[in-house]
């Protein structure tokens, strides 16, 4: 894909993002704040369908892994422990003229807007951790961070979980929220940014076994990706060379997705040893060894580390999903689609449509119900009767509104898989249409056949 292609198919994903309430700027009624970003009422249902997939495929269809909600603040003594206080940190360079600020690997190749080429300064560390302090007094002794990631409230808490838990290592816990990163360069979108949410699962297990655990994890996670609609094609790992990994880590991989910004990673996947039980060991004088009843042996469990982003794999649902084409209009009805050529009009008989081709599992509205006139009440009214029994089961749109084809495609826009159309011979005979997103081909259905026909497609595995 070209830079002018890829520039373009973010631009206009960035532009239906807000036109149809996926993803808006924060704050832009005072002129946005660089690195955070909203979700409008879409965009949330994308993640709660992205954070439910994972909490059902990681904890509620399991044995052996338990959930976990830690606070945001913690003691800063975990960040310390961690590394991320000595550690987390990128080195960077500032322009002394415009006082732009860079990554010192990520330097601009626009000039310096004061004219000809920047000047920078030495690179300096930054550490990306937020700063706050708790209580009144604002001092050294009250510092605290907003967490930089979840897993460390997994760690802190491990001896608690596992005394209630009732498990065995190998177990996980597992957690899904909120990090922060006070990024030098916030980019691409949403995909780096400065508040971002977070799932982890950190998996214990015995020493000596990591290396036939890290490549379980890493085969369940690229399933999982394509369970949500990423295909395998577009999914590959990234698998660290011994030189680049951790000192304590044994290996690591990343699931990366062809953006159209390039591949980039979605998730890593680390064996991370026992370093963070050790280092928490270390630093707040707790044992967290593991009495193993079976070999009568105490160990300090190993982990492997499944980290992945919710921002970065909505925005890859996005891209994924989003597709422009020409359509039939319907005096050439029958005719196939064709394919779109950027910034040409459609020919003759066709119409352009713009459709977001999410699996239906992470779809946010799974099913839109229409009566086909807004004012003829035996048809709303019976149109109502239809919604109010799906929209128990899936989340469902109702639309009055415009010409039944412009519904349509207002529900191909947000990717939603079928549209129900109440008409007059539903008054008759009381089966409706039922439109297939992709196909745009409607089947008439028994009203009272309607939801095992739904699931057949939802509810799939
Ligand atoms: N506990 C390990 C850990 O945090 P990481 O590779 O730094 O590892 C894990 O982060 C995942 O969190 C990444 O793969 C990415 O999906 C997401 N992530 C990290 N930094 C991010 C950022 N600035 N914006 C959005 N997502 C981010």
């Amino acid at each position: 894909m070209t830079t002018d292609k890829a520039q373009l198919t973010m631009e206009a994903l960035a532009s239906l993002c807000k036109r149809r309430g996926f993803i808006f700027q924060s704050s832009e009624i005072y002129g946005g704040i660089n690195g955070f970003w909203d979700y409008g009422p879409l965009g949330v249902e994308l993640k709660r369908n992205i954070k439910e997939s994972w909490w059902r495929a990681m904890v509620q269809n399991r044995d052996d892994i338990v959930g976990l909600d830690s606070s945001i603040i913690m003691h800063p003594r975990i960040w310390e422990a961690s590394g991320h206080v000595k550690g987390f940190t990128d080195p960077m360079v500032d322009c002394r003229k415009c006082k732009g600020r860079w990554r010192a690997d990520q330097l601009p190749e626009t000039k310096c807007p004061q004219g000809g080429p920047h000047e920078y300064t030495e690179a300096r560390l930054f550490n990306l951790m937020f700063e706050t302090n708790v209580g009144p007094v604002k001092d050294a002794s009250t510092v605290a961070y907003l967490r930089p990631e979840t897993a460390q409230g997994i760690f802190a808490q491990f001896k608690n979980v596992l005394e209630v838990a009732r498990q065995k290592v190998p177990f996980g816990i597992a957690q899904i929220g909120k990090a922060f990163r006070n990024e030098i360069n916030p980019r691409n979108y949403t995909f780096r940014s400065r508040e971002f949410e977070q799932m982890e699962l950190e998996f214990f297990i015995k020493p000596g076994t990591d290396a036939e655990w890290h490549e379980y994890w890493v085969a369940e996670r690229l399933k999982w990706y394509q369970s949500i609609g990423l295909p395998e094609g577009h999914l590959h790992r990234y698998v660290y060379p011994k030189e680049e990994l951790a000192h304590y880590a044994s290996a690591c991989v990343d699931v990366m997705y062809d953006f159209p910004f390039g591949t980039q990673e979605l998730e890593g996947i680390a064996a991370r040893g026992n370093f963070d039980l050790s280092r928490h060991q270390e630093f707040s004088g707790k044992s967290m060894e593991y009495f193993d009843e079976e070999t009568k042996q105490k160990f300090v469990p190993h982990v492997v580390e499944p980290s992945a982003g919710v921002d970065r794999i909505a925005l890859a649902l996005l891209c994924e999903a989003y597709h422009e084409e020409w359509v039939p209009t319907a005096e050439a009805a029958g005719q196939p689609p064709q394919p779109t050529e950027p910034g040409q009009p459609p020919p003759q008989g066709y119409e352009a449509r713009t459709v977001m081709r999410f699996a239906p599992r992470a779809a946010p509205v799974k099913v839109a119900v229409f009566p086909l006139m807004k004012n003829k009440p035996e048809l709303v009214e019976k149109a109502r009767g239809v919604f109010d029994t799906l929209r128990r089961r899936w989340p469902a749109f109702w639309d009055v509104a415009g010409a039944i084809g412009r519904r349509y495609r207002r529900q191909d826009e947000i990717g939603t898989p079928f549209c129900i159309t109440v008409d007059f011979q539903t008054l008759e005979d009381t089966t409706v249409t039922i439109r297939d997103r992709d196909t745009m081909k409607q089947e008439r259905v028994a009203i009272a056949d309607l939801p095992a026909k739904l699931a057949a497609t939802l509810d799939a595995a």
